[in-house]
């Protein structure tokens, strides 16, 4: 049985203060050890919100990492640099920075195999813009996204990634895939991971939907049979991400 993982991508939002604040409020409305539960503050709020879930259920994750262990490689961050603090996960190739910062399917996975390397969970980001989705080439497209993220990926290792589905056209815009269009693309996810790897790796990774997840539309996303969870943006921002965790 795979184990439901919801998770905060709070973006560029939040000084430290802020996000003290937003996961002091989160703390005691999420009470389960049911469901795995990640926010990714940025790099800069990191330390404070570390400080801040000790002794709770909820882990911490990162939003980007670079590739390489350190070097000339101004305004990037080394894997290493967020294990050393306790960083647990590492969202990787999010629309937004494939759209705004150049990463391609090669560079995640680069990140994907660095970040497995140091035993950080990836959370690698696959989807479709609208324009993809009108021409019926979204299962095209996430099946060689998630290939090439996973290529090099061992079987075991592969295992504890999470592939996080977002249709680019969901994001921040309120409209939400459907529970069948996210459940069609989440199962398709799996069967390519099984196709790689083995039916048994396919069961035991763990696929979110993201995209205009709400606490409205939470429970029945995450109860159709292949969506593990959620990467939750907008409403992780606010006292909602407990409900939706809480689901
Ligand atoms: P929204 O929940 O704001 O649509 O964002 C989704 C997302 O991009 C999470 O990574």
């Amino acid at each position: 049985m795979r184990k439901k993982i919801v998770a905060g991508n709070w973006k560029m939002n939040k000084t430290p203060k802020q996000a003290v604040e937003l996961v002091n409020s989160l703390k005691d409305k999420i009470n389960t050890s049911a469901v795995d539960v990640v926010v990714c503050p940025t790099f800069v709020c990191l330390q404070a919100v570390l400080e801040a879930v000790k002794g709770t259920n909820i882990a911490v994750g990162a939003q980007n990492m670079y590739f390489e262990e350190n070097g000339a490689y101004t305004g990037e961050i080394s894997p290493e640099m967020l294990t050393s603090m306790g960083v647990k996960y590492v969202i990787i190739g999010h629309s937004e920075r494939r759209q705004y910062f150049a990463e391609t399917n090669e560079t995640v996975n680069k990140k994907t195999l660095k970040a497995i390397e140091h035993k950080l969970i990836p959370i690698v980001c696959v989807g479709e813009s609208l324009a993809e989705r009108e021409q019926g080439i979204t299962i095209d497209l996430v099946r060689l996204q998630t290939k090439i993220a996973l290529k090099d990926v061992n079987k075991e290792d592969a295992k504890n990634v999470v592939i996080a589905y977002e249709p680019i056209w969901a994001i921040g815009t309120g409209k939400t895939a459907t529970n069948e269009q996210a459940e069609e693309v989440c199962k398709a996810i799996r069967d390519v991971v099984s196709e790689i790897y083995d039916v048994e790796t396919g069961d035991a990774v763990r696929v979110q939907y993201g995209g205009s997840v709400n606490a409205g539309n939470a429970n029945a996303l995450f109860n159709m049979g292949n969506i593990d969870g959620g990467l939750v943006g907008g409403a992780s921002l606010k006292e909602e991400f407990a409900s939706i965790v809480n689901y």
